[in-house]
């Protein structure tokens, strides 16, 4: 795999971008083909960042320009014009001169961009005006530290309806500081007034669980900031992204939603940037040591026992959630079952099939065995426990 040397010293970004491509194409299609007349995507920190070229291609700036035209064309093609705005927010002044003069000769005709100089709290009414009451806006939050993400400074936008949030949740930052005495009002700001309980909680649990229960925290202020919209709760789920060549959590990819598809399908991308991240990490560590494997990180990845989860774990949950009563599994289902457990589709899919292999569970609407995938969710079909 070769990766764009813009992308030197921060390769995880690689992941972040893969997966904000991959999900935004499909989601911005899937809305113009359901009926949504107007989309904005608004990235709240723009940069451009680490990037000099004057493309600027390894950005959220061009990646989101590119993926709005593609879809607009796309969409015009079955019939569907849909009206495309892009709101750019960069604080400082040296960048939002590079994101300025951008947009001024690189904005694809037919889309309309946005740029705003400042911070992009302050910023929110005027983001909100330029978003309007009808259309259908996603929003990237991609800020450099953890506490330019703490609720109060969000929970204007994330109140909006008819919108998604994809918010960088720097994990590996904030756990430094999350008992730092001097910083607790800042970390309530981001995970909700912590009780002594929760400190001890922190404390004792291991790496792992620890993890999971800062996430877990931040989610849930997420959610209840969002609320929901009509009948439709908010829903989270959140993409690990590794740090480029250590064995720990560089970040999380918080995505807001009220709607049970896009957790569905931002966990299918996940899936796929999961393979992209394994693949680039083991490039990374080729690069530092060229003599390291005789193999292709694509084909090192393909072998690689990188389980984020222990597949008996899974298939302990499939085994608490199936009973000898055939019971239908619909999308809205795994949805669920994504946001409670954190685990990828492919998760499931691999422990359910473990599970048919051993004779304990089975689909009765599958006529004949798959290889691949063994439940078919849009069709909610019935599944038992075999005891
Ligand atoms: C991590 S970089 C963004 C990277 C970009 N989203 C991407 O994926 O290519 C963060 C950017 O936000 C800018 N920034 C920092 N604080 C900000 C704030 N409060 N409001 C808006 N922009 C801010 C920084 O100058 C920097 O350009």
């Amino acid at each position: 795999m070769e990766i764009d040397s813009a992308y030197e010293r921060r390769e995880h970004s690689v992941v972040k971008h893969a997966l904000l491509k991959g999900y935004l194409e499909k989601l911005l299609f899937i809305m113009g083909m359901t009926g949504t007349r107007e989309i904005v995507y608004v990235d709240c920190f723009a940069g451009p960042y680490k990037d000099e070229r004057s493309d600027i291609q390894a950005t959220s700036i061009a990646i989101s320009l590119d993926i709005l035209k593609k879809v607009r064309d796309a969409l015009a093609t079955h019939g569907k014009y849909i009206a495309m705005r892009a709101i750019y927010v960069e604080k400082k002044k040296s960048s939002y001169k590079r994101l300025k003069g951008y947009l001024d000769s690189n904005c694809p005709s037919g889309i309309q961009a946005f740029s705003i100089h400042g911070d992009y709290a302050e910023k929110t009414d005027e983001i909100l005006r330029l978003c309007g009451n009808n259309s259908f806006a996603f929003f990237f939050v991609d800020p450099l530290g953890w506490t330019d993400v703490g609720i109060p400074r969000l929970s204007k936008l994330l109140n909006r309806p008819k919108s998604e949030f994809l918010i960088t949740f720097m994990y590996d930052h904030l756990n430094r500081f999350v008992e730092k005495a001097k910083l607790r009002q800042q970390v309530h700001e981001m995970l909700g007034t912590l009780s002594d309980g929760d400190y001890q909680k922190i404390q004792s649990l291991s790496p792992k669980d620890r993890e999971e229960f800062i996430v877990q925290k931040y989610r849930e202020q997420i959610m209840a900031a969002m609320g929901p919209d009509g009948a439709r709760r908010s829903r989270t789920y959140s993409a690990v992204v590794k740090d480029k060549d250590k064995e720990r959590t560089k970040y999380h990819l918080v995505y807001g939603t009220r709607h049970y598809k896009g957790v569905i399908e931002f966990a299918m991308q996940s899936d796929k940037a999961e393979l992209i991240q394994r693949v680039v990490r083991i490039q990374v560590k080729q690069n530092a040591d060229p003599n390291r494997s005789l193999f292709q990180p694509e084909e090192e990845a393909e072998h690689l026992d990188d389980a984020r989860v222990d597949i008996d774990e899974v298939k302990h949950y499939w085994l608490r959630k199936l009973s000898d009563k055939p019971a239908a599994f619909d999308e809205a289902k795994l949805a669920d079952m994504l946001e409670e457990t954190g685990w990828l589709v492919s998760d499931f899919e691999g422990a359910f099939m473990a599970l048919q292999a051993d004779g304990k569970a089975e689909n009765m609407d599958a006529k004949k065995k798959r290889s691949k995938h063994p439940i078919d969710f849009k069709k909610g079909e019935q599944l038992r426990r075999l005891t």
